[in-house]
């Protein structure tokens, strides 16, 4: 269970202070669907690196599990994110100087697990993915919907308890979109995680438990 409370956020832009995120209250369960929907500059991203202890909010507090993240060292966040928090990036941030099966394992060679163990681990997924011939492809030979289902497998190599993506289709077309989040669901679905997913595609919000949208820094359920 994640909980936020009054999450506020806001940066210095040169010398004018910009309030971002304006009192976020929001609760999520095991294994629920939700996703933001808001113009670009709403402050999604934003929110999405809250919940992954990416940034530290100016205030409010983030508790996943209980645990309230906002009394972690740095090195506590980042352990805890290494267990818990699946995330795929905007732009998927895969790593060039690595082959696709390395960017794959990366996050559990990380969490300790043996090397050979954690390639095997990544070639099975990366076959349920389709993707097994390009195992030792560079990730940037790969097509768009390619590089993103990497960058899925790579979010979800250790079962994480809850997944952040941000645009995960913003650079594909409409048939790579629905394959990606198809695949998306049926992982999250059969792993029990969570999903909190940011988009600017309402074609995409009916699959979710809840959709809210992101404006003037609060967020408002969104109905059809
Ligand atoms: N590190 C930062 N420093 C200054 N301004 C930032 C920073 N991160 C985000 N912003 C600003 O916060 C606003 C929200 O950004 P963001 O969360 O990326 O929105 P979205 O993901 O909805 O497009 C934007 O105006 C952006 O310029
Ligand atoms: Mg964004």
């Amino acid at each position: 269970m994640i909980k936020i409370t009054n999450i506020k956020q806001s940066y210095l832009q040169g010398k004018s202070v910009v309030k971002v995120l304006n009192g976020i209250n929001l609760n999520i369960s095991k294994g629920e669907k939700i996703c933001f929907i808001g113009p670009s500059g709403s402050g999604k991203t934003t929110l999405l690196n809250i919940l992954g202890l990416l940034e530290n909010p100016i205030s409010g507090s983030v508790l996943i599990n209980s645990k309230n993240c906002n009394l972690m060292s740095l090195e506590q966040k980042t352990m805890f994110r290494r267990q818990y928090i699946g995330y795929i990036f905007q732009n998927n941030q895969l790593l060039e100087d690595f082959s696709v099966i390395e960017n794959v394992a990366i996050p559990l060679i990380l969490n300790n697990f043996p090397k050979r163990f954690s390639l095997n681990k990544a070639k099975e997924i990366l076959k349920t993915l389709g993707l097994i011939d390009k195992v030792n492809f560079k990730p940037g030979t790969l097509s768009g919907g390619e590089q993103q289902r990497v960058a899925i497998a790579r979010a979800v190599i250790k079962k994480p308890f809850i997944l952040l993506a941000d645009e995960p289709t913003g650079s594909l077309d409409e048939e790579n979109t629905k394959k990606v989040m198809q695949i998306i669901f049926s992982i999250i679905n059969k792993l029990g995680t969570a999903l909190v997913l940011a988009t600017h595609n309402l074609d995409l919000i009916k699959k979710f438990d809840r959709c809210y949208k992101v404006d003037d820094g609060l967020i408002t359920e969104y109905e059809e």
